[in-house]
């Protein structure tokens, strides 16, 4: 099956081909994506406004570059899947019309795709893996450790109760001066930094669950920088390390639990599998703290390629294609969400930052 996917849930505007064999494998037969980093970049953030305005500006365009990528045209194509939630609502409801529309005029099934799930089952479209496997998805907007146990089966271990890892990473670029996106930044800086210069905290750590937080961190950063204001280079650098260095402390310590529940909770004769997702994902340091806690805990790694780790349609499209395959398909009345959890039994996380 031949599966249009779209993304507008955050400052991407995306669209993708995704194909899926009766037996599984997957083909990306295009993977458009359309960036908004510079129209947020003055403000240090994505403007919800700015986002949603984009969104109707690009939307078309993306999608007909799909297709033309792809080298199909709308017959050619056995659905229409978008991301319906979670995420800002303005550009939720861009996309999910937009699939609405095609839907009802090329009279192709529909599918709402819970953005999660997009970034949940992107393993199994890289690397055609089988359920259960273990999730840390780590971005913008979400922070969870989740046990992935089939399409829309989905355990979650722990989330954030405040800021997710990705924007703690940009609230300390702004900070410290160093641009948005503030990630790739802060480990630009950290590379020459000392590690150990400060003592930050780490929230949660040592706690009973698996849940995150962040802001108490972010509060001791901010302290630390007015203290030593006005900073020098190797001041920022230090900062940058000693922050990068608490980080990896804490998502060791809390994927160490979630590994835990998830071999409590599954057969763990086979081979266990984590998979790590999301834009932070890209960072070097945590990407080498979760292979080692992953060989001393006896688990295999997948990373997907970071084109797939961040935000894209390609994820939706193949979400969709894993869902029609099993026949789950939505009505043309369905509403967009911007809180959506993927694990209706998890206790509501409350916070300015929770998304779900
Ligand atoms: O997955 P993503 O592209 O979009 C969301 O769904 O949010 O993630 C973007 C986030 C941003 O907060 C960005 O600062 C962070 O991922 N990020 C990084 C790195 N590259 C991107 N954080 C730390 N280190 C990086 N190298
Ligand atoms: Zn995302």
């Amino acid at each position: 099956m031949t599966i249009l996917g779209i993304e507008t849930s955050c400052d991407e505007t995306a669209a993708a081909i995704v194909r899926r064999t009766a037996d599984g494998q997957a083909e990306i037969l295009s993977n458009v994506v359309l960036s908004q980093t510079e129209d947020h970049a003055a403000y240090g953030g994505v403007v919800p406004e700015i986002a949603a305005r984009a969104h109707v500006t690009h939307l078309d365009g993306i999608v007909a570059e799909a297709l033309k990528q792809a080298g199909i045209s709308w017959g050619d194509l056995n659905g229409v899947a978008a991301t319906a939630g979670p995420g800002l609502i303005g550009g939720v409801i861009v996309g999910l019309m937009t699939a609405k529309s095609i839907a009802l005029v090329h009279n192709l099934p529909l599918i709402a795709v819970n953005h999660l799930e997009g970034h949940a089952l992107t393993a199994r479209l890289t690397d055609n893996i089988e359920f259960p496997y273990l999730l840390l998805l780590v971005s913008g907007g979400h922070t969870q450790l989740l046990s992935v146990n089939g399409v829309g089966s989905y355990q979650r271990f722990g989330t954030t109760i405040d800021d997710a890892l990705g924007e703690a990473f940009d609230k300390t670029a702004k900070l410290l001066g160093l641009g948005f996106p503030g990630g790739p930044a802060v480990e630009q800086a950290a590379i020459n930094g000392d590690p150990k210069r400060f003592d930050l905290p780490r929230p949660m750590v040592g706690r009973a669950g698996c849940d995150f937080s962040f802001s108490g961190l972010k509060t001791a950063l901010r302290r630390q920088a007015e203290a030593l204001a006005p900073l020098k280079e190797s001041d920022i650098a230090d900062l940058c390390a000693s922050f990068q260095a608490a980080i990896c402390d804490i998502i060791v310590d809390r994927t160490k639990a979630a590994m835990e529940a998830f071999a409590a909770s599954h057969d763990t004769s086979s081979q266990k599998t984590m998979v790590a997702a999301g834009g932070v994902a890209a960072n070097t340091a945590l990407r080498s703290t979760l292979q080692n806690l992953c060989e001393t805990q006896d688990f295999r790694l997948i990373m997907p390629p970071l084109a797939l780790c961040t935000d894209n349609a390609a994820m939706i499209a193949w979400a969709g294609a894993e869902r029609l395959a099993l026949g789950l398909t939505d009505n043309l009345d369905i509403s967009p969400r911007a809180r959506w959890p993927l694990d209706p039994e998890a206790k509501a996380a409350s916070g300015a930052g929770v998304k779900v």
